[in-house]
C-alpha cells in the first residue's frame, strides 16, 4: 500500500478487483473492449510473474471499496545504461466523478516513486494534447513525437 488517507488507498492491482467497477473505469480512458474475469485474470497473473517490471496500481475509494483510479508503470532495463531502467506510463485514468481532486497527480507521484526505486533513468508516456497541461503539472515536458503503427 501506498497511500492511505481518509477517502482513498492508493495500492497495486488486486485479483478481485475486477469485481469493483474496474471495467467501468477503463472505459472512461478508451475501449475497454472484451475485458470479462477471464482475460483480467490472464492478464493480471502474468504480470505477477513479473511484478518487478509490470506496476499496476489503484485508487480504491474507501466508502464505496470501488476502484476509481488507475495507473501503469512497465519498466525495461536498458542495455546502454548499466541496466538502469527505462520506465513508460499508461492507462492513466480518473472516475469523471472524482476528477479534478489531485487524485491523477496522486497517481503519477506514485508511480514516479516506484520508478526512482526502480532505478529508472526516464519515464516517457504518450498523450492527447488534451492532457499536456496535466502531465506539465506532473513535472513532465514535450520531448518528442510520437510514432506508432496499429495491427
Ligand atoms: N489539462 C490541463 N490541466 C489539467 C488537466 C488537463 N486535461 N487535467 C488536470 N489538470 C490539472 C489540474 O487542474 C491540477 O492542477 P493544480 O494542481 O494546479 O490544481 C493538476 O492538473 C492535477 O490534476 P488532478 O486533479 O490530479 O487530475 P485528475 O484527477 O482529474 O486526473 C486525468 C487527470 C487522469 C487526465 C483525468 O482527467 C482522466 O482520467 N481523464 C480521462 C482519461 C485520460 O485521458 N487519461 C490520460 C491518458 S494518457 C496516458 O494514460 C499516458
Amino acid at each position: 500500500t501506498f497511500l492511505v488517507t481518509e477517502e482513498f488507498t492508493i495500492r497495486r492491482l488486486k485479483e478481485d478487483d475486477f469485481h469493483k467497477e474496474y471495467k467501468p473505469l477503463l472505459e472512461d480512458l478508451t475501449i475497454a473492449g472484451d475485458l470479462n474475469e477471464t482475460i483480467f485474470k490472464e492478464i493480471f497473473d502474468y504480470h505477477a510473474e513479473h511484478n518487478d517490471m509490470f506496476f499496476n496500481i489503484v485508487i480504491e475509494e474507501n466508502a464505496t471499496g470501488l476502484v476509481v483510479g488507475n495507473g501503469m508503470l512497465v519498466t525495461k532495463p536498458d542495455i546502454k545504461r548499466n541496466g538502469k531502467k527505462l520506465g513508460f506510463i499508461e492507462d492513466i485514468v480518473v472516475r469523471k466523478r472524482l476528477q479534478g481532486k489531485g487524485l491523477g497527480k496522486k497517481i503519477i507521484d506514485t508511480l514516479l516513486s516506484i520508478a526512482r526505486e526502480q532505478r529508472c533513468y526516464k519515464v516517457i508516456l504518450d498523450c492527447g494534447d488534451n492532457n499536456e497541461g496535466f502531465y506539465n503539472k506532473c513535472g513532465f515536458h514535450f520531448n518528442a513525437y510520437e510514432m506508432s503503427i496499429y495491427f
